[in-house]
Formats: structure tokens, C-alpha cells, sequence
């Protein structure tokens, strides 16, 4: 039987996969730059902490959770997405008191049982971000620059920003009234069932349902005079800090959490699933996970999508092709092999990229190969060259080599790599 990957799963290879790699680093560096420190959460947690906090209305919570049970019968979730576990892990390690900063990011594979197509995986990467215990619309534009910098520092230019207030417990019931008031007029049976069923739970859902959410058209919601005024005050604070964006009434997010701020980054190079970043503010899941009253506010960016628009635009896989500086053969005598097999470490103990070792190979399939992967010096070692205490070093470019003292091969190696670099 062949085997293959799981449907939904999929393997990232070459060029790819140093791309994530490349994404992750340069994200780390701009956690440090604002301060952020590391959180590694379980990829499992009891499904019911995704259900108190996504919300059990959710397309996540209702279709898309890989849920089964241990053999301790208890009921377990991969995580579909970080928040819930890194408010789990606040609270219960009471990460409020321990530590002075109260910003934590996190990078880590996702799992949603979504009809897989482009850009949308059943196993996905997140590089996300919470942040606890500040209340002013400045952690909000903060959380959102920081959104804005990685893209950017990961090379990518042209993104949207749209965001969206969706108000407080005050302004809850009136936005409430008002959708339900729109909802009378339309006739609630004329509804399609997953609207029916969320309205009660979440109203906002009907405002992005693709079905009905076309006849809810035109509605702007009323907040009340403190989410108006601080709404008022994220959009000058972004528009101080030069950042282009678009207030959107339908951005009301799949997940539940959510009050006041939330925000979504999109790119046009991305087809139908165009959110490469999605977050806002949740200022009731600490309490209702059984924590202090604490305000937070975070984002996760999809590192397959980032991925996606970076190999589309910038980063192409030839410009990141990386060869080895040296590879070493050896011809079949074992003491050719031994003494070949201890440069080739020393080489990479020098910190140069070295590749060798293929003894079962012919000398002459071992420089086909040398040049194949890209390399600029290939390192010989023969019986003549064990006899003499020498090693020949090739330059593969310009097809000349030279004889070199053992004692000195490894200097002479490294004067080439200085010189190339
Ligand atoms: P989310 O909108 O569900 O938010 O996901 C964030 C991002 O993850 C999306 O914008 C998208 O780029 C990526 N993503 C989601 N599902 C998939 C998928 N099936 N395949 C590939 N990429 C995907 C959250 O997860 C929230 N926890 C964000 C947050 C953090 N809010 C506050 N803090």
C-alpha cells in the first residue's frame, strides 16, 4: 500500500519551508523589539475550553474541531487556534503576578476540519500574539503596528487593514435591539438556519453570514459613548502613526470573544481566503475563564498565507536557493573516507556550510553531485593525498585545483569562504 498525506495535510518542503523558517525568525525578532516574550501552550486542550471561549455557535466549535476522547475518557481538542490556551495558561499559572510584562506571543501549528482549498488547511502555522492588563485603545494600535511590522519585515508591501468596534456589555443589548428590530421586519423565518441559530448567542454573525448578510446592508451600529469615543480615538491614533485602513460594519469575526476593537489584514494576492491576520480585543475571557477582570487584546497572523503572497511576490525560490561552500569526497579506500569524513566536520566546526560524506558513491558521482547542489569548493582526498598528508582543493566555478598541506587545508578553506563572503 502507498501512502498518503492526510487529506487537508500537507508536507512543506525546500525553498518553502526555509520560508517559514525566515518568517518565524524575523517575527521573533520584532516580539523582542515590542517586548513580547515566548509562550509554548499543549497542542491539546479539554475541548470544552474552546467551546466556553470560540464561542458553541461557531463554525469552528460546530464543524470544524478534531475532537476525541483519551483513554482517561476525557473529551480533548487539538487547538484550532491559540487565544483560548494562552488565557488558560495565564490564569492558571497566574502569569498576572509573576511576571511584570504581561505580553506573550507564540508560533505553532493550528488544526481546523475546514473543506480544504487555497490558502485554507486542516494543519495550519500561527504566529500570534496576547497581550493582558492594558485598557487603553493605545495597546489596540500598538497590537496592530506590531501586526503591520512583521508583514512588512517579512518583506510584504501592499496589505489592508479594516477594523471594527463591536462595542462593549453596554452597548450589547442595543445592538442587539437594533439587529433584531431589522430582523422583524425581514421576517426571522426568512432566515437561513446557521443565523437562526447564532442570533441569540451572537448577533453580529448575521452581519457577515454569506446568505442574509447582504440585507442587513447600510446598518451601522450604535455604540455607546465611551466604545464611540474610544473607536473615535483608534482611528486618529492609526491615522498618527501613518497606517492606511478601512472601517468595515460586516467585520464581526468567526469567533466569539470578541468586544470592542477587532481588526483584519488582507492581500489582494491571496484568492478567496484573503485574511492574512485577524485579531481585536476581548476584555470578558480572562473573567469567564475564571480569572481576574483583565483586558486583552491580541492577533494571529496565518504563516501559510504569509508564505503564500511572499512566494507569489518576493521571495522566489531561486533567489533562496542556498549551496554548500565545500563538499568533501573521498575515494573507496577507508582511510580516505576516515580522514575525509574528520575535514568535513572540521569544516563545519569553522561555521561553513559543508556537505560530503557519499562514500558509497564513485569519486566522479560525487563531484557530479558537488556540482549539482551548487557548491564552490570540493575537497579530494586520495591515496596519493593520504600518502602526502595533502588535501586538493577544487574550485568548482573556474575548474582549477590546487594541492594544499593538511596542516593548513582548514585555514586555507576559511580564507576562501572570507573572500566569497
Ligand atoms: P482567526 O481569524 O481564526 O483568528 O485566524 C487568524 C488567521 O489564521 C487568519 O487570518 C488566517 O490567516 C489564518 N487561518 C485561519 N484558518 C486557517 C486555515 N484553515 N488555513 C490556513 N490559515 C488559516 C484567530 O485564530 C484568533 N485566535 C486571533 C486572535 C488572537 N485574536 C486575538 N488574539
Amino acid at each position: 500500500m502507498k501512502y498518503q498525506s492526510v487529506k487537508g495535510f500537507r508536507d512543506i518542503l525546500g525553498v518553502s519551508a526555509e520560508t517559514f523558517s525566515f518568517v518565524e525568525k524575523t517575527a521573533r525578532a520584532i516580539f523582542r523589539k515590542y517586548n513580547f516574550d515566548e509562550i509554548r501552550i499543549p497542542t491539546v486542550e479539554l475541548s470544552d475550553l474552546f467551546l466556553r471561549t470560540i464561542g458553541e455557535t461557531t463554525d469552528i466549535v460546530e464543524k470544524e474541531m478534531y475532537v476525541f476522547e483519551d483513554k482517561g475518557k476525557r473529551k480533548i481538542a487539538l487547538r484550532p487556534e491559540g487565544t483560548a490556551g494562552v488565557v488558560r495558561a495565564y490564569i492558571e499559572n497566574n502569569l498576572s503576578q509573576k511576571y511584570p510584562s504581561q505580553k506573550f506571543f507564540y508560533i505553532g501549528q493550528m488544526f481546523r476540519q475546514e473543506r480544504p482549498q487555497s490558502g485554507r488547511f486542516r494543519e495550519f502555522s500561527q504566529i500570534g500574539c496576547e497581550y493582558f492588563g492594558n485598557l487603553s485603545v493605545y495597546a489596540d494600535i500598538e497590537i496592530i503596528l506590531l501586526a503591520k511590522d512583521i508583514l512588512e519585515s517579512s518583506g510584504i508591501k501592499d496589505v489592508k487593514i479594516e477594523i471594527n468596534n463591536l462595542g462593549c456589555e453596554k452597548c450589547r443589548p442595543l445592538l442587539q435591539k437594533n439587529i433584531s428590530e431589522i430582523i422583524t421586519k425581514l421576517n426571522f423565518d426568512n432566515l437561513c438556519d446557521d443565523c437562526k441559530r447564532r442570533f441569540s448567542k451572537n448577533p453580529f454573525r448575521v452581519l457577515d453570514c454569506k446568505i442574509d448578510g447582504e440585507k442587513f446592508k447600510g446598518f451601522t451600529p450604535k455604540l455607546c459613548n465611551e466604545c464611540s469615543s474610544e473607536f473615535e480615538e483608534l482611528k486618529n491614533g492609526l491615522k498618527n502613526a501613518n497606517l492606511n485602513f478601512t472601517v468595515s460594519n460586516k467585520l464581526v469575526r468567526g469567533l466569539d470573544y470578541y468586544t470592542k476593537t477587532v481588526f483584519e489584514i488582507t492581500s489582494d494576492v491571496l484568492g478567496s481566503q484573503s485574511a492574512v491576520c485577524a485579531g481585536g480585543r476581548y476584555d470578558n475571557l480572562v473573567k469567564d475563564l475564571g480569572g481576574a477582570t483583565t483586558a486583552a487584546v491580541g492577533f494571529a497572523i496565518g504563516v501559510d498565507r504569509l508564505v503564500e503572497i511572499l512566494e507569489k511576490t518576493v521571495r522566489s525560490p531561486k533567489s533562496e536557493a542556498k549551496s554548500p561552500f565545500v563538499f568533501v569526497c573521498a575515494t573507496e579506500n577507508d582511510d580516505c573516507k576516515k580522514m575525509a569524513f574528520h575535514i568535513l566536520s572540521e569544516i563545519r566546526n569553522s561555521g561553513i556550510i559543508a556537505d560530503g560524506g557519499y562514500f558509497e558513491k564513485s569519486l566522479k558521482s560525487q563531484m557530479r553531485l558537488a556540482d549539482a547542489l551548487g557548491t564552490k569548493y570540493a575537497v579530494i582526498i586520495g591515496d596519493e593525498e593520504i600518502k602526502n598528508k595533502k588535501i586538493i582543493l577544487r574550485d568548482m566555478k573556474v575548474q582549477q585545483q590546487k594541492e594544499i598541506g593538511l596542516d593548513g587545508a582548514i585555514e586555507e578553506i576559511k580564507k576562501c569562504f572570507n573572500r566569497n563572503s
